[in-house]
């Protein structure tokens, strides 16, 4: 079945025109890809309450099942992704985040820096992914599987936890 997403790049340059938003298109390829509905990719200033303001939208307004932000995850002052996230969220989901730095830091051991989180807000998984292309699809090719079952769970389309490893 279809999901319906939403994309938010958190980028002070991106918002201003002074940078190509690279990995929010990045993303949007996946979704594409899974035959998953972007319904909405924006590119917003890293301001904690834009991004709150734009999570809270694209779930309960537009009730996508996914919201995916890309950048503003590390260290910089100027990073506050992972704030305005947690300000979202009903539920902590921190697997989903754990298991991307887990993975990721096979690749490289920057990927202690990402201070991402999973959340559910209601019936919407708001998903923290680093801010550059290649750690965007290192990210997704991990996760996408395992998501589409958590998002089936979540939207009570089934009860079935099959772990396909067994
Ligand atoms: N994760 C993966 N898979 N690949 C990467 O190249 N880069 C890291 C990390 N996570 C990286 C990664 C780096 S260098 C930083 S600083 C943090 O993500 C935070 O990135 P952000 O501030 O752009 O969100």
């Amino acid at each position: 079945m279809g999901f319906r997403i939403g994309i938010i790049t958190a980028s002070d340059k991106g918002s201003r025109g002074e940078r190509e938003d690279l990995s929010g298109p990045t993303i949007k390829a996946y979704m594409d890809e899974q035959g998953w509905e972007v319904v909405s990719m924006k590119v917003l200033p890293d301001e904690e309450e834009l991004l709150y303001q734009e999570m809270v939208r694209l779930a309960d307004d537009e009730k996508v099942d996914v919201v995916f932000t890309t950048g503003g995850t590390g260290l910089s002052p100027r990073d506050h992704t992972p704030e305005a996230t947690l300000r979202a969220a009903t539920r902590n989901v921190p697997g989903i985040a754990e298991a991307i730095r887990a993975y990721s830091l096979t690749i490289t051991p920057r990927a202690m820096l990402s201070r991402a989180v999973s959340v559910m807000r209601n019936k919407t998984l708001i998903i923290n992914l680093p801010g550059s292309p290649k750690a965007v699809r290192e990210s997704l090719d991990y996760c996408l599987g395992s998501l589409q079952h958590g998002i089936e769970i979540m939207r009570g389309d089934t009860g079935e936890c099959g772990n396909e490893t067994k």
